[in-house]
C-alpha cells in the first residue's frame, strides 16, 4: 500500500471516531472506576505545570470545579508560559484552589515542603525537544535524571513520615504517602518498525531526549522496588493540540503556513507518528494517577498513525496552503523512523480516548489562527536564533518536498487536497 493511500485510510472519519470512543466528562470512558488512590478533593503537586500538557492538565482539572487544589511548580524556562494558566488565574473560583510558584525541581529546598502538602505529585517538568537535546544534551539530563532523584527523594521521605504516623493533615488527620506519577514518552521504545511496543519491551532510547527520559522511568522503578514508594509511569505518544510551544512539528508548520514561510520538512518525511490530542493525554495521566497500580508503566497512545508528510498535508489542506511551502530538508540525526503503542493495558483500565484526530487537528488550527498574539510574542527573541541554528542551513541547502497526494487516485485524494478547509478556510 502506497504512503498516501494509507494517509487517506487513516483520515478517514468513521475510524478516526472508532478509535476515540465515547463522548463524556472527564473521567469518560471509565468502564470499570475500581479503588480510587486519590482522597476527595485532593492536593495535587503538578511540576512543569505551565507548560504544553502540563496546563492543559491543571486547566482541565481545575475547571471541573470538584474541590481539587493545584500547586503547580515550574522553573519558566523558554518552554513554560503563565500566560498557559491565564484562564485559571483568571477564574475566582479556581484561582481560589491554585498556587503557582517559580522553581527547579531539582532543588530540593523548593521541592521538600511543596511535596510534604501534597497527596500526590505528578511530574511533567522536563526539557522535551528533541532537536534540542542534539544541540545541547546537559539541561536534559539535571531535569530528567537529577530533577526526577530529587522530587523521589522528597517522597520517599513522606512515606516514611507516613508509615512512622507523623505525616498528618490539615486537621492533623494521618494521611497516606503522596502517590507519584512520572510523564513519560513512547520514545524511550526507540524506534518500532513493525507491529506494536508493548509496557514489557525493552527500552532502546535513541536521541539524548529519550535517553533523558528512560533514566527517569528507571529511577522511579528502583525507588518502588527499593523504598516501596507509590509510583506509577505513563508513556504518552506525539501530543498535539492549542498552547504547545511553536518549536514542534504541528504548531511550527500551522504557524509558518500562516505566515506563508516554507515548511521544512526532514528527509523524505516517512516518519510515523501515533497523534494524541492533548485533552485526551492529560485525562489518560489523571486516570493512570487515580486508578493505576504502583509499579506499573501506562502506555498512552493516539490511535491515529501517519507518516509526517500525510500529516502536512491534512494541515495544508485544512489551513487553504499549497503543498509549495514543504522544503525537504537534511534530516534529523538518528531520526526515529516510527513509533507505535499497543494501549491495551491502558484500556483495561478503563480509558478511552474522547477526541477523534478530526475533531483535534481542526480545533488546533482555529486555536493558533485566534490566539496569534501568544505565539508570535514566543516566536521572537531568542527564537529567531534557535530557528537559524535549527533551520537556517538546512533551508539554504533544501529541496522541493514530493507532494505526498499526488500519486493518490482522483476519488481518494480530495481529503488530503482540501479536506474540511473548504468550509474553514473562509
Ligand atoms: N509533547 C509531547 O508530544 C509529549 C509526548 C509524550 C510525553 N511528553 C512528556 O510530557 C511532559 C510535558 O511535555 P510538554 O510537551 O508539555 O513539554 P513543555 O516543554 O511544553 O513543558 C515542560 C515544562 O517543564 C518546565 N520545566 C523544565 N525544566 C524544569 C525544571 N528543572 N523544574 C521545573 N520546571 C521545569 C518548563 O518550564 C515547562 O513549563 C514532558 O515530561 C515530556 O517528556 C511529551
Amino acid at each position: 500500500m502506497s504512503e498516501g493511500r494509507a494517509a487517506v485510510r487513516g483520515l478517514d472519519p468513521d475510524r478516526a471516531a472508532a478509535t476515540a470512543g465515547p463522548a463524556a466528562g472527564p473521567t469518560a470512558g471509565l468502564d470499570q472506576p475500581g479503588v480510587d488512590a486519590l482522597p476527595p478533593a485532593p492536593h495535587l503537586l503538578v511540576t512543569g505545570g505551565a507548560g504544553f500538557i502540563g496546563s492543559c492538565f491543571v486547566r482541565e482539572i481545575l475547571a471541573r470545579g470538584d474541590g481539587t487544589r493545584i500547586t503547580v511548580l515550574d522553573k519558566l524556562t523558554y518552554a513554560g508560559d503563565r500566560a498557559n494558566l491565564a484562564p485559571v488565574e483568571a477564574d475566582p473560583t479556581q484561582a481560589a484552589r491554585f498556587r503557582f510558584i517559580r522553581g527547579d525541581i531539582a532543588d530540593p529546598a523548593v521541592v521538600d515542603p511543596l511535596v510534604e502538602e501534597a497527596d500526590a505529585v505528578v511530574n511533567f517538568a522536563a526539557e522535551s525537544h528533541v532537536d534540542r537535546s542534539i544541540l545541547d544534551p546537559e539541561a536534559f539530563l539535571r531535569t530528567g535524571v537529577f530533577g526526577v532523584h530529587v522530587l523521589l527523594e522528597a517522597c520517599r521521605r513522606e512515606a516514611e513520615r507516613a508509615a512512622a504516623g507523623s505525616r498528618l493533615g490539615p486537621r492533623r488527620q494521618p494521611r497516606r504517602a503522596p502517590r507519584f506519577l512520572q510523564v513519560s514518552t513512547d520514545e524511550v521504545y526507540g524506534s518500532v518498525p513493525i507491529g506494536q511496543a508493548g509496557e514489557e519491551d525493552r527500552l532502546e532510547p535513541r536521541s539524548p531526549y529519550a535517553a533523558a527520559k528512560a533514566a527517569g522511568e528507571l529511577l522511579v522503578r528502583s525507588y518502588v522496588v527499593t523504598y516501596g514508594l507509590d509510583a506509577l509511569i505513563t508513556r504518552g505518544s506525539n501530543t498535539y493540540g492549542p498552547y504547545q510551544h511553536p518549536e514542534k512539528l504541528i504548531p511550527l508548520f500551522i504557524t509558518n503556513a500562516l505566515d506563508d514561510q516554507p515548511l521544512p520538512l526532514y528527509g523524505d518525511g516517512l516518519q510515523r507518528r501515533d497523534w494524541l490530542y492533548v485533552t485526551d493525554h492529560a485525562g489518560a495521566i489523571e486516570h493512570v494517577l487515580r486508578f493505576g497500580t504502583s509499579g506499573e508503566a501506562y502506555n498512552i497512545p493516539g490511535g491515529m498513525e501517519l507518516a509526517n508528510r500525510e500529516l502536512v498535508a491534512a494541515l495544508l489542506a485544512r489551513l487553504g496552503k499549497p503543498w509549495s511551502l514543504v522544503r525537504r530538508v537534511e534530516d534529523r540525526p538518528g531520526h526515529d523512523r516510527r513509533y507505535a503503542m499497543d494501549g491495551t493495558k491502558l484500556a483495561r483500565l478503563g480509558w478511552r480516548n474522547r477526541v477523534p484526530f478530526e475533531d483535534g487537528l481542526t480545533a488546533t488550527i482555529d486555536w493558533f489562527r485566534a490566539n496569534e498574539r501568544w505565539w508570535r510574542s514566543i516566536r521572537s527573541g531568542d527564537w529567531e536564533a534557535y530557528y537559524g541554528r535549527q533551520y537556517g542551513a538546512r533551508l539554504s541547502h533544501s529541496r522541493p518536498a514530493p507532494d505526498p497526494t499526488a500519486d493518490l487516485a482522483p476519488e481518494l485524494a480530495p481529503d488530503l487536497r482540501t479536506g474540511p478547509s473548504r468550509d474553514e478556510g473562509r
